[in-house]
Parts: C-alpha cells; structure tokens; sequence
C-alpha cells in the first residue's frame, strides 16, 4: 500500500508510520529523518537544510519532492510505503501525484492524525529533555506549529477532494492509536477490493 500520514508536530506520524511500515513491510520514508541525515553528515543539502529546520521553517519544496523522487524509485519502494512527513504542501502533494502517476501506482489512503496542541506541546517538550532534538526548543515548536496550522488545511482540502483523507485520533496510547489506524487501513483495502 502507499499511505500518507499528515498531522501536526508531535502528532505521532513517525512512531506510527514506523510500526505501520514494519507490519506491511515496506518502508516508512520520512523527509524530516533524510534531512536530519543530511544535517548530521554535513551534506551540501545539510549544511543548507539546518537553519531552516533550526528556525522550524520549511525546506523548499523542490528539495524535498527531489529527496521523495530518488527515494521512492529505490527497489525496495515498490511494493509500496509510508510517507512521513511529506507531502506538506500542496504544491508538495501536487508533484507527489505527478510521480505516482508516472509508475502508475496511486495512494491508497491519507491518515490525518489529530492531537490537541497542549498535547502536542508535552510530547515535543518531553522528547526534547530526552532526545535534545535541535527543533524541540520551545521558541522552534512554536513556529513549527504556526507553519503547520498555515499549510495544512489547503492540503487537507486537497486529499479530502481526492476522496482519500481520514481523520484518525492520534490522543491515547501508541498501541491504541495503531489499533484505529489499522480499522481505517482495512476500510481502504476493502474499497480497492484488496480484502
Ligand atoms: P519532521 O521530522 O517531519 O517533524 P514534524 O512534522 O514536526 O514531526 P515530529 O517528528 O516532531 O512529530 P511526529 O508527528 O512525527 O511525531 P513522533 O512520532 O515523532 O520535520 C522536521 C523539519 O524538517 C520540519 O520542521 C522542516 O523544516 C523539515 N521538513 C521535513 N519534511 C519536510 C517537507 N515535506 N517539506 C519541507 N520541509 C520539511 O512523536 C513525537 C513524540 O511523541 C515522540 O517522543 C514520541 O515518542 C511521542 N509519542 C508518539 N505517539 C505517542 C502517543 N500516542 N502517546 C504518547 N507519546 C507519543
């Protein structure tokens, strides 16, 4: 399957596109996880990436719909992926359709995880005292979060037009969080005929 996850920072898009990734066996691609690689490596795209993730702004979209391209031309993306992350834009999702279309395999679903934002505020706040995450400063979730609450709804009028969104409640343990992402995924497959 390829499936999006949207939702805001701290939503739990990784953790859950990791856990959904293992269980289909296929990988979960993150853009912010390639551009922390880059960063870390020190990378030509790193070196230009790392302000604008430092100031939770967003890279531009050409570099990301570049990273997405290589990457989902690898074998191992063939029987399908999670997409973490990207597209944020609809600029973003508008390209995503055009390389899809290209290998002439579609999304099968958009899961858009909603979590209400004191929620988000600890998760992102507590994974900072642990991780050191450079973007979980206080100041950077912030703008992180505004970016979000600017780019989102436009994409989530664009998936939701596609017939392909679902709101899934991201509140609640990781384990539960799965179990309704799970129900929502069976739905898709039973609508494309696949269960
Ligand atoms: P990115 O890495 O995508 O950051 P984000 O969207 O801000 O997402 P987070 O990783 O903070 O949150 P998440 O929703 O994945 O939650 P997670 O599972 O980690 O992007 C970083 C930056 O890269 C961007 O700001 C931008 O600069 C750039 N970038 C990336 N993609 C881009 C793109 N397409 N275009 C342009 N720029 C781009 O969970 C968060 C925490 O909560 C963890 O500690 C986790 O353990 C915990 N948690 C998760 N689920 C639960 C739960 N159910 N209960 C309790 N805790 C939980």
């Amino acid at each position: 399957m390829r499936i999006v996850f949207l939702g805001p920072p701290g939503s739990g898009k990784g953790t859950q596109a990791k856990l959904l990734g293992k269980r289909l066996g296929v990988p979960a691609i993150s853009t912010g996880d390639m551009l922390r690689e880059a960063v870390r490596r020190e990378t030509p795209l790193g070196l230009r990436a790392r302000a604008i993730m430092e100031a939770g702004e967003l890279v531009p979209d050409e570099v990301v719909i570049g990273l997405i391209r290589e990457r989902i031309a690898t074998p191992d993306s063939a029987r399908g992926f999670i997409l973490d992350g990207f597209p944020r834009t609809v600029a973003q999702a508008q390209a995503l359709d055009r390389l899809l279309e290209d290998i002439g395999s579609p999304l099968d679903a958009v899961v858009n995880l909603a979590v209400p934002e004191a929620t988000l505020l600890e998760r992102l706040i507590g994974r900072a005292s642990q991780e050191g995450r450079s973007d979980d400063r206080p100041e950077t979730i912030r703008e992180r979060l505004r970016v979000y609450g600017e780019k989102n709804d436009p994409l989530v009028a664009f998936y939701e037009r596609a017939g392909l969104l679902t709101r899934v409640d991201g509140l609640g343990a990781v384990d539960d969080v799965t179990a309704r992402i799970d129900g929502v995924l069976r739905g898709a497959e039973r609508a494309a005929g696949r269960a």
